[in-house]
């Protein structure tokens, strides 16, 4: 009795401060059991790839309850990008063949016809496939467009390794074709609806978003790379549209909404996910692109990782600056609703690569945005600049990484001696929940480890972008920004492929009138076009549509539209083009 519950006094102790040394051995230890976890569900030798063919990556070799014994587009390319990055850097080059043989694999899955269309009607936004690289038939959330984007990315990043290496006429032949196919997929349906990465919400999604524009701009330095220039003008224009639109997901409460539809509050790791998956070092703390250590980034890793406190149970009596397990979103109930690896170890690696950029620059600014979360360090801290020398810095990023180890602290301390890691892990009690074995919760453990150790993958061009659509972060700590009114403009227009609507108007937030910089609406629910934009409270507000197709554009005809903005809170807008 004395002894345990000495134990459990020293495990409460250990949990908030000074785990890293227990991350340490758990580092050592997982980081052998989480590589052949990975590789063991990849036909077709892998021992638990259950009969998959070459290069195909099984989700988990659960058949029942839940049955996952499918290829996913999605879990595919994040499982190859973390071997794909390894190998490139230099960290695990025993790889080689499965990743020729994933490259064989996709060359025939992207010309499965199946539910979603066949390679040029749109099937290359079917999410899933069985493991013999025929086509699943069954009902299913479909189309999912992050596919083609992650499975573009990642082979992006092997084709810019082995043009290095003067492997040129491969990457022209194999991996370019495929490349195209799947960057041409994204720029032409970027703005279609889609369901979400969890595979329940059928709207715009961030991190579909936020992955379908890193793609583009790496596709484009490739096409100018191999000179394959005729697709670099549309693929650039729609990665300018695109990071437009990503702006639109932000709100005024301070963080990212997850996607357009649901009816949920939005708080999901969808958001910590993009920021991980979109990490570029040579953008720093780039707030367009939500970089990992950005104030909008960091504003809602808060906002998201609170959301969990009071529902798990397993979170219950931990302070505000103690990790905590966290899930999907805390609305979800499938399979009971629980925290995921993959997602506690997101919020970790989010801190991580936050880590890399403050030491590598040697300074972190905490803004009013990001205030509140600098305070769960320091509750004296202020807004400014502190450089690596200041005491306040090393406050900091000493809390950071205490607290981005106690999130793999939580998942080590539900991981059984085997280093088997499932989907899930209960709220209630901590044990193993879901499909056993999942491939992406492995992947998700190496890159969160990755990024621990200071590793740095290749930046993609996030550097330097800037856009006409900059979001109003209203100055606020986080609260309802003073002063300004959340704006949803829908409208309800007809238009042919390829055609876009825009808004434009007379205050800055809608870009003085000027029709260059008019922001594009999302056509997720066509044929109703919306964008949510902050505008001044207590204002009379002028604008207008747009219709743009290639260089030709049309106004709305007259006379302008007008609003009279509230003195707070939100406002729909509904309108039919004129
Ligand atoms: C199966 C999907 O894979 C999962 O993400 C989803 O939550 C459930 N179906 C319920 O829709
Ligand atoms: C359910 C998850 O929600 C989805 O993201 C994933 O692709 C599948 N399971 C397969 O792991």
């Amino acid at each position: 009795m004395l002894l345990s519950s000495t134990l459990c006094a020293l495990l409460a102790v250990g949990k908030a401060w000074g785990q890293s040394s227990t991350v340490d051995a758990y580092v050592a230890s997982q980081s052998p059991l989480a590589k052949a976890g990975l590789l063991a569900n990849i036909g077709p030798s892998g021992s638990k790839s259950m009969g998959a063919k070459s290069g195909i990556v099984v989700a988990s070799p659960s058949s029942v309850n839940p049955d996952y014994l499918y290829t996913w587009t999605r879990d595919s390319a994040v499982v190859f990008q973390v071997l794909v990055d390894q190998f490139t850097l230099g960290i695990d080059t025993s790889t080689r063949g499965e990743i020729d043989n994933y490259v064989a694999s996709q060359v025939i899955i992207q010309q499965v016809s199946n539910p979603s269309g066949t390679i040029t009607t749109g099937g290359l936004g079917e999410p899933k496939f069985n493991i013999d690289e025929t086509a699943f038939t069954g009902a299913w959330g479909r189309p999912q467009r992050d596919g083609p984007a992650l499975r573009s990315t990642a082979l992006i990043t092997w084709a810019n390794f082995l043009i290095s290496e003067s492997n040129t006429s491969y990457v022209t032949n194999t991996l370019w074709p495929l490349i195209q196919n799947d960057l041409n997929y994204v720029a032409q349906n970027w703005n279609q609806s889609t369901f979400d990465l969890w595979e329940e919400v059928d709207s715009s999604s961030f991190f579909t978003t936020a992955i379908q524009h890193r793609s583009l701009r790496q596709g484009v330095q490739l096409a100018n790379a191999l000179g394959q220039t005729s697709v670099v003008s549309s693929w650039s224009t729609q990665a300018g549209n695109l990071l437009c639109f990503l702006q639109s997901y932000w709100n005024t409460a301070g963080y990212i909404t997850a996607n357009t539809g649901g009816g949920r509050s939005g708080k999901d790791a969808n958001t910590v996910l993009a920021s991980i998956h979109t990490f570029d070092a040579a953008a720093g703390c780039d707030a367009l692109t939500f970089q990992p250590c950005s104030d909008v980034a960091l504003s809602n890793l808060l906002t998201y990782v609170n959301a969990f406190r009071s529902i798990y149970s397993i979170n219950s009596g931990l302070a505000n600056n103690v990790a905590a397990a966290t899930g999907r979103y805390p609305e979800d109930s499938y399979m009971g609703g629980n925290p995921w690896y993959l997602t506690t170890l997101a919020v970790s690696e989010q801190l991580y690569d936050s880590l890399i950029i403050w030491n590598q620059q040697k300074f972190l600014n905490v803004t009013s945005l990001s205030l509140p979360f600098f305070q769960l360090f320091d509750a004296s801290v202020t807004v400014g600049t502190y450089t690596s020398t200041s005491t306040t810095f090393t406050t900091l990023t000493s809390g950071v990484k205490t607290f981005a180890d106690g999130f793999v602290a939580t998942v080590a301390e539900h991981t059984p001696s085997s280093g088997s890691l499932s989907e899930q892990y209960s709220k209630s009690d901590g044990s193993q929940l879901s499909a056993a074995d999942l491939t992406w919760s492995y992947a998700a453990t190496l890159t969160s480890f990755d990024a621990r150790a200071g590793v740095i993958p290749a930046s993609w061009g996030a550097k330097g972008l800037t856009s006409s659509c900059s979001i109003s972060t209203g100055g606020g700590g986080g609260g309802s920004s003073s002063g300004t009114v959340s704006v949803t403009f829908n409208v309800d227009a007809t238009t042919v492929f390829g055609e876009n609507i825009y808004i434009c108007g007379s205050v800055d937030a809608l870009q003085n009138w000027d029709p260059d910089t008019a922001l594009i609406l999302s056509a997720a629910n066509y044929p109703i076009w919306s964008t949510t934009v902050n505008l001044p409270a207590n204002t009379q507000v002028q604008y207008k549509y747009i219709r743009k197709f290639g260089s030709s554009l049309t106004w709305e005809s007259d006379p302008n539209d007008v609003i009279n903005t509230p003195s707070g809170g939100s406002f729909i807008e509904n309108d039919t083009w004129r």
